[in-house]
């Protein structure tokens, strides 16, 4: 049955990824989106003309704008990844933080609720919140510690992870207290096509392509769990479709590297792809640099629970992943061109009249 889902952030990374493929699946997509630094209506690229797509400009912390697409396109399901979502900026400047994740996903589950209120009792019952979080809010492991259950006590570290756990439990506590059907998934580290290159994998293969250095904090041995964007995406489809209201959902790829293993590795790689490149070996190019403050150690994701209940798995290994991520980033200059040049803002300007 073809559903109507409400997506907020769908033209950041994971957005758009999970927009192009709920599109495959048939279903209408609604995009709320802001369009901030990490938005690029580039990554929706071959959904014009769609007319089961709709973008909106707009801003999850305007209640009227929320309130007036719920109204008008009577939506089966929200699920917001709308969010400031890089570590590095929210320690420079954590009120838009705030703001956003907090703020903003406090007034559209207010708003949801308001909705949900307006449907049938079925209706109601049908109709998802799905909040898309990170293992982040669980805080840092030691090398021996277990892995995150979705019983681990929150321990945020950084402004986002803080605001990220500020968020989840309002949308947990939505359902315990109005019944509103949330549902909170906590994923790990995802990589793949159209990631903005402030984050470490696509920032090390832009780098690496144009012989600049690849940036290493502290000692690289932080470690985090690796996801292949679409396998993140899969898992929220399932969620959506099967998970139980009021219930979390850890995800992750059971794929523990420390940073100086992904630079390794994707250096290794691009010497594969590009062996006539002058900056061969790439691995020639790693720096290492000052450490970010608050640095949590290392992630890690127990993913049972999603595996057992729901039956969602990883397809991708980190080295299929990754070649199709290196794959997607030299064949789209295009788009690596405009995110350099900021000239996809430029036309962002000039389509929505925007500053
Ligand atoms: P991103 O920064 O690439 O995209 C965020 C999107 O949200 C952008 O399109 C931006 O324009 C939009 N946005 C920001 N503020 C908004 C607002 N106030 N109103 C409307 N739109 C707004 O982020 P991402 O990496 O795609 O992450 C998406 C979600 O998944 C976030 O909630 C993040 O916390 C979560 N998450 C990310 C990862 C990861 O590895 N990237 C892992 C786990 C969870
Ligand atoms: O764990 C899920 C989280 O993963 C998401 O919730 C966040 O939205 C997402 O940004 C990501 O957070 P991290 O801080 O783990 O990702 P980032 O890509 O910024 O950094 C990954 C690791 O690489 C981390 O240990 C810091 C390090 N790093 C990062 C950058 C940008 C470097 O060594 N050098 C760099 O230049």
């Amino acid at each position: 049955m073809k559903r109507t889902i409400i997506v907020t952030g769908g033209a950041g990374f994971i957005g758009s990824n999970f927009v192009l493929l709920e599109r495959l699946r048939g279903n209408r997509v609604i995009n709320l989106d802001c369009l901030t630094y990490a938005g690029n209506i580039l990554n929706l690229r071959g959904l014009e003309g769609d007319p089961d797509y709709v973008f909106v400009h707009g801003n999850i912390c305007d209640r009227d704008t929320v309130r007036q697409l719920l109204e008008q396109y009577r939506p089966d399901a929200i699920v917001n990844f709308a969010a400031e979502s890089h570590v590095d900026r929210s320690i420079d400047s954590p009120e838009d933080f705030v703001q956003t994740n907090v703020v903003g996903t406090f007034r559209l589950l207010e708003e949801a609720r308001e909705y949900s209120m307006s449907l049938s009792p079925k209706a109601a019952a049908a109709f998802r919140f799905l909040h898309v979080s990170t293992d982040e809010v669980y805080g840092s492991l030691g090398p021996q510690e277990q892995a995150f259950t979705e019983q681990t006590p929150y321990a945020p570290n950084s402004p986002y992870a803080a605001s990220k756990a500020g968020s989840d439990h309002l949308a947990r506590a939505y359902y315990h207290t109005y019944r509103l059907p949330t549902l909170v998934t906590n994923c790990s580290n995802n990589y793949g096509p159209r990631q903005f290159p402030e984050k470490l994998i696509p920032l090390l293969i832009m780098n690496a392509i144009q012989g600049k250095s690849l940036p290493i904090y502290g000692d690289g041995l932080n470690v985090r769990d690796w996801l292949y964007v679409e396998d993140h995406c899969e898992a929220l489809h399932l969620v959506l479709e099967k998970g139980k209201p009021g219930q979390m959902y850890n995800v992750g790829g059971r794929c523990e590297k420390t940073n100086l293993d992904i630079v390794g590795t994707v250096c290794a790689l691009l010497d594969e792809l590009c062996p006539d490149s002058s900056f061969v070996p790439h691995s020639s190019l790693i720096t290492f640099v000052k450490d970010r403050p608050g640095h949590d150690r290392r992630y890690a994701v127990d993913c049972s629970r999603i595996e057992k209940e729901l039956g969602w798995k990883a397809k991708q290994t980190l080295s299929s992943g990754l070649k199709k991520t290196l794959d997607w980033y030299l064949d789209n200059s295009e788009w690596v061109d405009s995110v350099k040049t900021g000239a996809y803002r430029n036309w962002v300007k000039r389509q929505y009249n925007m500053d």
